[in-house]
Parts: structure tokens; C-alpha cells; sequence
């Protein structure tokens, strides 16, 4: 190998580079539109020339369990969200140009829940149980060329359940690809780009790339590596000018070094895109694109988590892959709403509970600065649920995680792999065994970073800490033990994989606020009879805490390095207490609808600089009530309540409290606060004591969409009384009308009992609220939403599609 190092030789580099953009070599191809989909099994839909006139017309991701019934009676169980399974199948008709007939073609999925089964032109391409995993399958010597037709079949079988804890949804849904490459290519998932010797001078950026040779000539070629900032900027490059590409695998190591490299963190997540060529004379066989971020992180026994030199505590969530009334047909624009609402809370981390994510996930994570636990399982050999993944569990878990692994290895985000949550074998010598065997498979991957699993049972006994095969010790709740952890293991790096599991609905409040709940199987009392939990952070699971009880702990003491919260939107399935009708969870900050809950408000005053002055409850009572008035306050010392303009008093947060509370025997009129530093105000804000409702206030996240990109505005429609207040407690009928080229993607109000269809143009308001996705066409121009509720006047909003 003859090496000729290029760094700043600009020239070249942009010479060579500015078909980049172009791909040259490879063709990628949205794989997502014109399926046709069939409920239900049949016989011979594998086959090419099966008739599926009369299937659903439809384009990916799909989720057709989110199309359902609530029932209990389902088989997924009100944990597994009460949603309908089965089976589906999934046709496509396709041609290739003659072009391509010497090249190879692939077709790549980024999910399918479970058991699918791949066909193209009646050839079975495999099956593949796990439900969360990427795959790809080679089409090349089935398909014909031309304008013939070929057809993909899809078998899709989530008809045996239980097999999740939480709602899995059922389909393809997440995007498909069909990748066209030469017969010489990088391989799928073929860098390995590393970070090393990070300083603010300088980084050498390491780049491992596997050629895949799959029937072209073996003999030399060139290899290119260039690196450019997100302006496009070459910044460093490397070329190998004779590469002898072999049969099949052909790897090369290349470092590049970088100056005064732009880190990536949380609060600055600078991002870097790695492209690599493949040269043949002056032929560019194959262009591929890694993007990667700089930085250099560890985990440190008693500082915690250490990035580019700083400690920053890990301030995470975790997340189920739902989209609420989307179900978990995917679709980035919900996902980056979630990941903003977060943001603006404070909030640096993810958990992908318990299973690996969507690219997209990471993607955004990477973009917007946030710390993933990447998550592989959530069973290994021993049962959850009877048909959970602990079936395929033996034949499968090395070729899944070896996968997800060489999929997320190069996101910068991605900074933790999570080999497994609560899995039964911590109490069991199997636990000792086959952690050895996941840590090992994914440090072979993957040396740069830590591995853990999330413990529920994280004391000496625990076979998979025992077997020393995880680098830190996850704990799942066990928020009394946590400053202990170390007298229990003393040289040992922590992080809290799982916490808290408080219980709220959001815009109820129960009185007294100021004793801790712990919902428990024999005192359901937490739980009002009409499956309300109070929203102050009060009620619990036995098993976790209130938010301010965990974050008080770890906030205090610096080996304990972050947390991930459980959870940070409420998700579908799993309503603990399992109390139908409830049919979706309680332990969001975030209702599951993105409305947040009181305690959101908390997390923001204490991580963010943001001034923060939150005020709760409402104020609609019965008349000389006694009412806990509560607020979450940052940036002063001190906040004064008024009522009616009379001081109830000051109030200081004292030691190590999270909020002030005041106890008010009601009276209708106005509940105002203050916030004073120093004597001077820095915030004022006031609750008014609501009259009936009058008035539909409509606001959107954002008014302008972007045309055939599956773009979304969430509507929120606010019920307000003749004066501009919310009325708490309205539960108005809404019915919403899109005029233009839209859609109503999915309707929602955050009540976690409402049996009401996620696919409907109405929604009963919950607690004053209600919420309604809309989701452009395929064409610019105007879009009108308009909202209505009997005896009040229509509302409208205007979209702007571009
Ligand atoms: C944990 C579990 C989570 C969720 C949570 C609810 O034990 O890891 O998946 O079930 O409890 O509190």
C-alpha cells in the first residue's frame, strides 16, 4: 500500500470531492411510496404474479395496529397498548433500468415489526424475527431489468402476543432503501471512523474501510478520504493511491489529522462528514458518506462523565420508540419535536429503551447534542413475555447486536451500549456467561465505548456485574442506595441506566401534595377512580421515586455520573398500575400527546439558565377548598404569592428543595407570583379562575412545511374562557377540517384512558387541550385547519407548504 498524505492539499481535495454531493457510484432510492398492504394472511402473496388488485394502496413507515380498536381483550394485553396485531402483508411493483444490470442491488429496511419475511419475484430473501433491527438483502441475481415489473413481498407477523412489555406497533415502520452500488463498494455500514488524541489543537480522526469486492476484478485502486466540516470546507484528507482490492473483504486504515477541531458536545453538537471514493482510473466506483463528530469523552470512578476534559452530568431521558397518536410509524418531523420539547427543558440525554433506535433517532441526537444509551435488549434467553425475543434470543443475538453495533458505531451521539435491561439472568449464573459474551461481541466492534446494562438488582449478588463484563454499572431505581454505591463497589464507574417512574396526569391535582405515594399492588389509592394520577410529584411506583427524590441525589454528587429518567414522554402500553382502561403510561414529563406536565417545569429550573417561574394548580375550585400552590423557580431568591392582589407570603427555597409550596383556602379571582432577585423582579406570572368555555385558541409548532416530505405542524387547540384563560377542566368535543393538499396524520389529547381513534378528524379536549397532527401533501400552497366545538365559534390556522 503506497500512501501519499494530503492534508491540506485543498486543491485536490475539492477537485476530486465536488461530485460528492452526487454520490457518484451510488445510488440511493427512497423505497417508501406505492405500497400496496393486505390485512391479514394469505396464501402465494409471495408470489410475483399474485393478484393484489384490490390490496391498500399506501406509502412507508406504516403501522397498522395504530389504525385499531382498543380492546383488552387484544393479545398485545393494555400493556402492550391494547392495540390489534396479526398479520400483514406488504407488495411493491418495481423496475430497474438495464443500466443497472451490472451492478448490485440491495433493498434495505430500518424495521419491521416482527417476523418478516422478504420475497422479490417469488425468491425468499430471509426472515428476520427481531423487530427493531436494520437489514438489508441482496436483490441482484432475481431481479429483471428493463421495463419488466418486479415485485418485493413482505410478510410481517405480530400475530403472537404478548411479545412486548410496551406497544410495539406492527408493519414497516421505519423507511426502506433500495442501494445500487458497483460490484466494487464500500461495504453496508463499512467505516469505522474514530476520534483520538482530542484537544482543542488538534484530533487525529482514524478511518477503518471495508471494500466489499463482489465479482469485479481484483487488482489496485485509489481510495480517498476526505473530511469537511458542515460548510462543506475540506479540512483533511488521505489517499491511498494503490489499494489492492482482493476477493470479497479488502480493509484500509487511514488517519487524518485535524486542526483546531470544532468539538462536539451537548451545547455545541459540531458535526464532521467523512466521504470516502473509490477511484478506478479516472472511474469513481463508489462514494459514501459518513458523518461523525469530534470529541473525546470517558467515565470517570469519581468524576463521573468527563467531555472534552469538562464534567457534564448526563440529564437523560428514556424514550420508547412510540410517536403517540402516530403509533411508531416513523417520522422525523415527530421525532424532532420530541427531541426539541426536551431540549428546551434541559434535558442532554436518551436511553433508546430497550431496543435499538431509528437512524433517525441518532441522527438528530447527533445534530442536537444529546448523549444515547443505545439499548439491545430488553430479554436474553429467559422470557419477559412468552412470545417476546427470548425465542430467537440464542440463534440471533449476535448477528442483531453485532449489527446494531456497526450500524451506530460512528455517531457521535451514540456514547453508552446497553447490552440489556432488567434481564431475569442477573440472578443466575446464565447472567454471568452470556454478558461476557454481548460485552465481548460489542468490544470487538466497538473498543471506544463503554458497555452496560441496566440493573434492577444491582447489588454483589447480580451475575452480570460479578462477570466484570460491563464497563459501568448501570442501576436501575435504588435511589436510596446510590450515594452508598461505592462502599458497595468501590472501584467501579456508575450510571444510572433507569430512574424515578413517577406516576402523573397531566392537569390533575389531588390534595394534600406534600406526602410521597407509592402506589403499590395492595394500595392502589395513588390512583383516582377515574384513573387520574395527581400531578403534583408526589406518586410513585414502589420500585422508583418522585422526580425531585432521584435528581436531588444524583445532582449532589459527582461519581454519580447521569441519569436516565424513566420516562421522558409518556408512551403507549404499559399503564401502571396496569388498570384498564388506562391503555398507555403515566410516567412521562410530557403528556403523550407533547403537552408537558407540571414537573417539566421543574427539570427546566434547574437545567437550564432559562428564567424559569412555574405556577400550579389551576384555580377553579369549590369555594374555601384548601389548595397546595406550588412553583418551580430559577435564577432568584425568592417568590411572593398574591391572591386578589393580598400577599400570602414569601417563599425561599430552603437546603436542597426543588420548589416552594403554599397552602390557600380558595377563592375564585386571580393567583399571581413573583420572582425577585435581589429585590428586583425577575418574573411575574398568574392562574385566573376560569369561566365556561367560549373560545377555541388554535397555535401551531410551526406554520411553514416543506411539500412531499411527510412534513408535520402540530396543532394545538386550546379550549379559553370569554377572557383568554384556560378552562382545566373542558372536555369539549373538537372536530378539525384541513382544507388544501393535507392531512390529519393523528389526533390526541394526553388522557392515557381514552378509547377515542388516534385516526380521526375529532378529539374530546383533556384538561382544556387537544391536539391534531397535520401532515402536508405533496404540494406547496396554502393549508387551512379549522377546529370546531358545539356552541363555540369555529377557529382556524394557515399553514404555508413550500
Ligand atoms: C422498569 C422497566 C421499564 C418500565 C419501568 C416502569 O423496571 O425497566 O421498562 O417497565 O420499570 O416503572
Amino acid at each position: 500500500m503506497k500512501y501519499t498524505y494530503l492534508l491540506f492539499s485543498i486543491f485536490l481535495l475539492t477537485a476530486v470531492f465536488v461530485h460528492a454531493q452526487n454520490q457518484p457510484g451510488r445510488q440511493v432510492s427512497n423505497f417508501d411510496k406505492n405500497w400496496l398492504f393486505n390485512l391479514g394472511d394469505v396464501t402465494n402473496a409471495q408470489l410475483a404474479g399474485f393478484n393484489d388488485a384490490g390490496w391498500r394502496k399506501l406509502n412507508l413507515p406504516h403501522d397498522w395496529s395504530i389504525e385499531g380498536k382498543f380492546s383488552k381483550d387484544n393479545p398485545a394485553k393494555p400493556e402492550g397498548g391494547a392495540l390489534p396485531g396479526g398479520i400483514g402483508w406488504y407488495r411493491k411493483a418495481f423496475v430497474v433500468p438495464d443500466a443497472n444490470k451490472r451492478k448490485l442491488t440491495y433493498i434495505e429496511f430500518d424495521g419491521v415489526y416482527q417476523k418478516s419475511d422478504v420475497w422479490v419475484n417469488g425468491h425468499h430473501l430471509g426472515f428476520r424475527p427481531n423487530g427493531y433491527i436494520s437489514f438489508r438483502y441482496e436483490l441482484t441475481p432475481y431481479l429483471k431489468y428493463g421495463g419488466q415489473k418486479n415485485v418485493i413481498a413482505v410478510k410481517v407477523d405480530n400475530s403472537t402476543q404478548p411479545n412486548s412489555r410496551w406497544y410495539s406497533g406492527s408493519g414497516i415502520y421505519r423507511h426502506v432503501r433500495l442501494v445500487t452500488v458497483n460490484k466494487i463498494a464500500v461495504d453496508q455500514w463499512g467505516t469505522f471512523v474514530t476520534t483520538n488524541t482530542v484537544s482543542e489543537d488538534s484530533a487525529k480522526v482514524s478511518v477503518k474501510t471495508t471494500i466489499r469486492n463482489k465479482g469485479g476484478k481484483t487488482g489496485e485502486y485509489k481510495l480517498i478520504t476526505g473530511l469537511y466540516d458542515m460548510a462543506g470546507k475540506a479540512v483533511g484528507g488521505r489517499v491511498v493511491n494503490q489499494l489492492l482490492i482482493k476477493d470479497s473483504l479488502t480493509i484500509a486504515n487511514q488517519d487524518l489529522l485535524v486542526l483546531k477541531p470544532k468539538l462536539w458536545s451537548v451545547t455545541k453538537p459540531a458535526l464532521y462528514q467523512v466521504v470516502s471514493k473509490i477511484i478506478s482510473g479516472n472511474v469513481v466506483l463508489d462514494t459514501y458518506t459518513t458523518t461523525i463528530g469530534i470529541r473525546d469523552f470517558h467515565f470517570d470512578v469519581d468524576k463521573g462523565f468527563i467531555l472534552n476534559g469538562e464534567s457534564v452530568k448526563i440529564k437523560g431521558v428514556c424514550l420508547h420508540h412510540d410517536l403517540g397518536c402516530l403509533g411508531a410509524a416513523l417520522n422525523v418531523h415527530a421525532l424532532a419535536r420530541q427531541l426539541k420539547i426536551l431540549k428546551e427543558m434541559g434535558c442532554n440525554g436518551i436511553r433508546t429503551s430497550h431496543n435499538p433506535p431509528s437512524p433517525e433517532l441518532l441522527n438528530l441526537a447527533d445534530s442536537m447534542g444529546f448523549i444515547v444509551m443505545d439499548e439491545a435488549f430488553d430479554c436474553w434467553e429467559k422470557a419477559k413475555e412468552k412470545y417476546d425475543y427470548h425465542l430467537f434470543f440464542k440463534q440471533w443475538h449476535k448477528r442483531d447486536l453485532e449489527d446494531q453495533v456497526l450500524r451506530d458505531r460512528n455517531h457521535p451521539s451514540v456514547m453508552i451500549w446497553s447490552i440489556g435491561n432488567e434481564i431475569p439472568e442477573q440472578s443466575d449464573s446464565s447472567g454471568f456467561r452470556i454478558a461476557k459474551d454481548l460485552a465481548a461481541i460489542v468490544h470487538n466492534l466497538d473498543s471506544t465505548r463503554p458497555v452496560t446494562a441496566a440493573n434492577n438488582h444491582p447489588d454483589t449478588k447480580n451475575q452480570i456485574i460479578k462477570s466484570g463484563a460491563i464497563d459501568l454499572v448501570g442501576y436501575n431505581y435504588h435511589h436510596n442506595d446510590l450515594v452508598g454505591f461505592h462502599e458497595r463497589y468501590p472501584d467501579k464507574k456508575f450510571i444510572g441506566t433507569e430512574t424515578t417512574s413517577a406516576l402523573e396526569t397531566r392537569g390533575i391535582y389531588d390534595m394534600p401534595s406534600d406526602s410521597i405515594r407509592r402506589w403499590s399492588d395492595e394500595d392502589k389509592q395513588p390512583m383516582n377512580p377515574d384513573f387520574t394520577v395527581s400531578a403534583y410529584d408526589n406518586v410513585s411506583t414502589p420500585w422508583g421515586s418522585t422526580h425531585e427524590e432521584t435528581w436531588k441525589i444524583i445532582k449532589k454528587y459527582d461519581f454519580l455520573s447521569g441519569m436516565f429518567i424513566w420516562t421522558g414522554f409518556d408512551y403507549l402500553g404499559e399503564p401502571t398500575p396496569y388498570t384498564w382502561p388506562a391503555r398507555s403510561s403515566y410516567f412521562g414529563i410530557i403528556d403523550l400527546a407533547g403537552f408537558p406536565k407540571d414537573v417539566y417545569y421543574m427539570y427546566q429550573s434547574e437545567w437550564t439558565n432559562k428564567p424559569v417561574l412555574h405556577l400550579f394548580p389551576h384555580w377553579n375550585w369549590e369555594p374555601g377548598k384548601t389548595v397546595d400552590v406550588w412553583a418551580y423557580y430559577n435564577n432568584a431568591d425568592e417568590v411572593e404569592l398574591y391572591l386578589n392582589e393580598k400577599s400570602l407570603g414569601i417563599k425561599k427555597k430552603q437546603a436542597d428543595d426543588l420548589h416552594v409550596m403554599w397552602r390557600v383556602k380558595y377563592e375564585p379571582g386571580t393567583l399571581r407570583a413573583v420572582s425577585r432577585k435581589n429585590g428586583v423582579v425577575v418574573l411575574s406570572t398568574e392562574v385566573k379562575t376560569a369561566g365556561s368555555p367560549a373560545v377555541i385558541q388554535l397555535s401551531a409548532d410551526k406554520s411553514m412545511l416543506k411539500a412531499g416530505d411527510a412534513d408535520l405542524a402540530f396543532i394545538t387547540a386550546k379550549v379559553l374562557d370569554k377572557d383568554g384563560n384556560l378552562v382545566p377542566l373542558a372536555k369539549n368535543k373538537i372536530t378539525f377540517k384541513v382544507t388544501g393538499d393535507a392531512f390529519i396524520a393523528g389526533v390526541d389529547n394526553g388522557d392515557p384512558t381514552s378509547h377515542e381513534p388516534f385516526k380521526a378528524n375529532y378529539r374530546y379536549a383533556f384538561n382544556g387541550l387537544a391536539l391534531a397532527v397535520i401532515q402536508a401533501g405533496e404540494t406547496s400552497g396554502t393549508v387551512m385547519v379549522s377546529a370546531k366545538a358545539e356552541g363555540l365559534p369555529a377557529a382556524e390556522i394557515k399553514l404555508v407548504v413550500k
